[in-house]
């Protein structure tokens, strides 16, 4: 079992290897996180990635000026952008652009990293590869990434449905701690982390540096639609307020490998969704694309982690990010 000391030494290894003052990384946030985001976080010391899924298909150039913008707004040392593996399986230009583009780091989520690690590295790129079980971690490792991203269950926005961050962390960490080799990935991990104490637990649980996902969401510099932001503001209990579900989707007439965690509203609701008829599908589904129209976020998909519980406020990003650190430290002294 790791000790406390072989923790940080393990934390200042990667503070060293990603450039970073904190321990923190901004996860892509589909609509949410784009280079304003990305470029605060840089300038905090922490890394900061570019979203590129969301509620519009984002085009290549519209990638390529995002790119640009962070890297002029911030510090490039520390941004980087998240992508779905099955996009760049179909479109090989854009993984040219992203492997000549001026980025630290590529994210790759929702799938096998293995044929774009080697490319992207050679590129001098930071690999991360965002998990929800062991076989996906194995598979990452065996890829040679950087990063391994544990996302669980509670993380907002897409994600794996049957490991927790408590259950995930300790079991990809032993599973990295068992192997001998020199070039080891670090570990992250995703999921309701929103301040120092989910922080400073998902660091004792064995990860090297934790993610952000809803917390920054909920910022000025997060393009994240008002009427979401105050919808998150306003779940007092996520284990009612979100759901996990394939509906997230369907209802959105799209389909994804994963389920999705979005806030619980009046079309989004497990008990009304569940064993409707194909034809109550497609019913809703006029009404969710109606309401997608209309503005109505009593019937869209708002994506949140169950972190949404303990956030009250939109805050600045370099206040989320020092208040999480002093948080850390003071919780640090009160178990000393
Ligand atoms: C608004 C929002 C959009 C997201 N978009 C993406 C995305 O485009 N790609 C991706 O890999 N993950 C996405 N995620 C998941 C994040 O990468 C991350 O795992 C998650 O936010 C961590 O959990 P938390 O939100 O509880 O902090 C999104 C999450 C949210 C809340």
């Amino acid at each position: 079992m790791s000790t406390s000391r072989e923790n940080l030494n393990r934390t200042n290894a990667l503070l060293s290897a990603l450039d970073l003052k904190a321990p923190i990384i901004g996860a892509p946030l589909g609509g949410a996180s784009e280079y304003e985001l990305a470029a605060a976080l840089s300038r905090c010391g922490c890394f900061g990635f570019i979203g590129t899924g969301g509620p519009s298909y984002t085009t290549q150039s519209w990638i390529e000026e995002q790119i640009e913008l962070a890297t002029s707004h911030g510090d490039i040392r520390r941004i980087g952008v998240g992508i779905g593996v099955s996009r760049l399986a179909k479109e090989d230009k854009l993984l040219q652009s992203i492997i000549a583009a001026k980025l630290a780091a590529v994210w790759l989520s929702f799938g096998d990293p293995s044929p774009y690690t080697m490319p992207l590295q050679n590129a001098g790129k930071l690999v991360f590869s965002q998990v929800n079980n062991l076989a996906e971690a194995e598979l990452a490792i065996a890829a040679g990434v950087d990063v391994i991203v544990a996302q669980g269950l509670e993380a907002g926005g897409h994600t794996g449905d049957t490991n927790t961050v408590f259950s995930l962390v300790p079991m990809i960490r032993d599973c990295i701690d068992s192997l001998e080799s020199p070039e080891l990935p670090f570990l992250a991990a995703a999921g309701s982390i929103v301040d120092g104490r989910t922080m400073l637990a998902a660091l004792t649980l064995g990860a090297d540096a934790v993610v952000l996902g809803t917390r920054l969401a909920l910022s000025p510099e997060s393009v994240y639609k008002q009427r979401y932001q105050q919808a998150v503001l306003s779940t007092s209990d996520a284990g009612k307020g979100t759901m996990l579900s394939e509906y997230a989707d369907r209802l959105r007439g799209k389909s994804h490998s994963h389920k999705g965690r979005c806030l619980t509203n009046e079309l989004f609701n497990p008990n009304k969704l569940s064993g409707l008829t194909p034809d109550e599908i497609s019913k809703s589904t006029e009404t969710c694309l109606r309401a997608i129209e209309n503005e109505e976020a009593s019937k869209e998909v708002i994506w949140s982690g169950q972190g949404a519980s303990t956030i009250t406020e939109i805050l600045p990003v370099a206040t989320i990010i020092e208040r999480t650190l002093t948080e850390v430290e003071q919780l640090k002294q009160s178990l000393s």
